[in-house]
């Protein structure tokens, strides 16, 4: 029932918070001993102590539902159609080392692997964004009244205006980790496709943005901020959350594979395009074009 989800829904609202304000505090350094694949792929102390202030917090709440972590995700952990939380406790954990403040904590609650609530907070910039399937979203954020008090802006996102192909896009990328493999070949190519002049083979967007969280770039192409995010390699811990802000924003995630969200199985390639009056559509097709033969079917 809707009633159950908006208490779920703030019950996520609250432990992200919660998780923020460790996150705040913390001091981060990368762990050395660690079961990550290379130098760029980091975790600290803080992701492993957020995951689990989370999972403790929702299986107190949800006993029976399950449960997949970044952190505590092993190779053949699947999505069932069962209620499933998927949580990456710090999305951008990079940035998060660096200090540059594009970090979220992502929450999503998946049933019959459909992203169903979503939410993601960035506790540097106390944003917040909050979904609930089929019930719309609510971003929030801080801003600075006259008087030079922070007050609070909340508002529902709806489509604003039509999408008119590639060339005028802002697009978000990212490409995690992989420096090798297939992953990184296709991003390789998007990216130079994305940028060459329509001379050279290309299609000349108007910009390319990577802020090393697909979390807090697939929603700010909900709230139309930018166009469209890709990224071959993303999670389902990183997508999960802010998929669900995206749609119920009236964007749409294509070549995302609800149906084949088992990790490693699924491809992991996720198009994020904004809430648009038109040219969605389009949009997407022009983007397979530019995949070309890798694009799933
Ligand atoms: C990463 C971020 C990054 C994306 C990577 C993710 P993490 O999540 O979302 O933007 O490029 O694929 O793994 O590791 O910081 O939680």
């Amino acid at each position: 029932a809707l009633q159950d989800l908006q208490t779920l829904r703030d019950r996520l609202i609250a432990v992200a918070k919660e998780a923020g304000t460790i996150i705040l505090s913390a001091n981060p350094t990368p762990l050395t001993t660690s079961s990550k694949k290379n130098t760029a792929d980091i975790v600290t102390q803080t992701d492993k102590a957020v995951e689990s202030l989370i999972r403790t917090n929702l299986a107190s709440h949800y006993p029976s539902f399950a449960f997949i972590g970044e952190e505590t995700y092993h190779p053949g952990q699947t999505i069932t159609d069962d209620p499933t939380f998927i949580v990456d406790p710090i999305d951008g954990t990079s940035n998060f080392v660096h200090g540059f403040p594009d970090v979220a904590v992502s929450i999503a609650l998946v049933v019959e692997k459909l992203p169903t609530v979503g939410v993601v907070y960035n506790p540097f910039r106390d944003e917040l964004w909050a979904a609930i399937k089929g019930h719309g979203v609510y971003h929030t954020t801080q801003s600075n009244s006259n008087n030079g008090n922070t007050t609070k802006q909340q508002q529902l996102l709806s489509p604003k205006s039509p999408l008119q192909g590639l060339s005028p896009a802002c697009i978000a990328i990212d490409f995690g980790t992989d420096r090798q493999g297939p992953n990184f070949a296709l991003n390789l190519k998007v990216f130079t496709t994305l940028l060459r002049t329509a001379s050279d083979g290309g299609r000349f967007v108007n910009s390319l943005r990577c802020s090393g969280s697909a979390a807090l770039a697939i929603c700010r192409v909900a709230a139309s901020q930018q166009d469209a995010f890709w990224e071959c390699g993303s999670w389902a811990w990183d997508v999960a959350a802010a998929w669900c802000v995206l749609v119920e924003a009236g964007g749409v995630m294509v070549d995302g594979h609800p149906g084949g969200w088992n990790p490693p199985v699924d491809n992991r390639r996720y198009l994020a395009v904004r809430p648009a009056t038109a040219g969605q559509r389009e949009f997407v097709e022009e983007f397979w074009d530019v995949i070309g033969d890798d694009r799933s079917t």
